[in-house]
């Protein structure tokens, strides 16, 4: 039980995760959130795997220090299937990571074809080919990194026009169609923020599928019950975190903005 109102801490390389803390927010709209964009890290999916276990369990120790989290939600598919048993070994805290959801897509395909788009390293790495053997043994599942995206959302997207974002996708399109596959798994949790751009731009036949709402009523369901004072339309004030010094100061305030967050620079010691 907690006799407070409970605190969630989000942390992916950038944007990602914000889906994610949405999703939590619109069911317990009292509840306190920080978030961290570890920016002078980004992309993860292009660091190596020790860079990474030391790097989040670095940046976790300083979020538990300054904020004690009840519970930490690595949304990120790359630091998730590099990192997740390492933080778990080394925080008492609960977590939840986040991976491609290969399982609802594989129900949902039949005999379709399966795509999944993630970062190069989840691409690669061990725990995408196990989920597709587990879940998706007899299925064509057919995997595709997609770096350029995962830039173009993190440093464009939230001051992108519609032209730009088109620009951005329309070769992801091609592919789709060109490819015939007929359910998506959006395996990085930055083109979750795309999901409606993609849903409007392919053929209704096509399934985008995301982790997003699985993922949120695990943390629901994780966190002990809350004895809190019930919402009484005070938003508390939420912190969005940033790493390093090279971001553009505009495009982060927006995010933080749209996201009633307000952005707080995290002096950065450990990377
Ligand atoms: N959002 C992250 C994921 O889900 C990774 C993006 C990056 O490469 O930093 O994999």
């Amino acid at each position: 039980m907690i006799n407070r109102v409970p605190l969630v801490f989000f942390m992916d390389s950038g944007l990602g995760g914000l889906p994610y803390l949405q999703w939590v927010k619109n069911e317990k709209p009292h509840w306190q959130f920080v978030y961290l964009a570890d920016h002078s890290c980004f992309p993860y999916g292009s660091r190596s795997t020790p860079f990474l276990k030391e790097r989040l369990v670095n940046i976790t120790s300083r979020i538990v220090e300054l904020h004690h989290p009840d519970l930490v939600v690595v949304a990120c598919n790359t630091a998730s299937v590099t990192a997740l048993d390492t933080l778990r070994d080394e925080f008492s805290i609960p977590f939840v990571g986040v991976v491609p959801a290969v399982k609802p897509a594989a129900q949902t395909a039949g005999v379709d074809k399966i795509a999944v788009l993630a970062t190069d390293k989840t691409v690669k790495g061990k725990y995408l080919k196990a989920l597709i053997r587990q879940f998706a043994p007899d299925q064509v599942v057919e995997t595709r990194a997609a770096s350029d995206l995962v830039d173009f959302v993190e440093n464009h997207l939230f001051l992108a026009d519609e032209e730009e974002i088109k620009e951005a996708l329309d070769p992801y399109i091609s592919l789709i169609l060109e490819k015939q596959w007929k359910v998506i798994v959006l395996g990085c949790t930055h083109f979750i923020l795309l999901k409606p751009w993609f849903e409007k731009w392919l053929p209704q036949n096509i399934s985008i599928i995301d982790s997003t709402e699985g993922v949120g009523r695990r943390i629901l369901h994780l966190l002990p019950e809350d004895l809190s004072s019930p919402f009484t339309g005070q938003v508390p004030e939420n912190i969005f975190h940033i790493t390093g010094n090279q971001y553009n100061e505009k495009l982060y305030k927006t995010v933080a903005a749209q996201y009633q967050m307000i952005l707080s620079p995290l002096k950065d010691k450990v990377s």
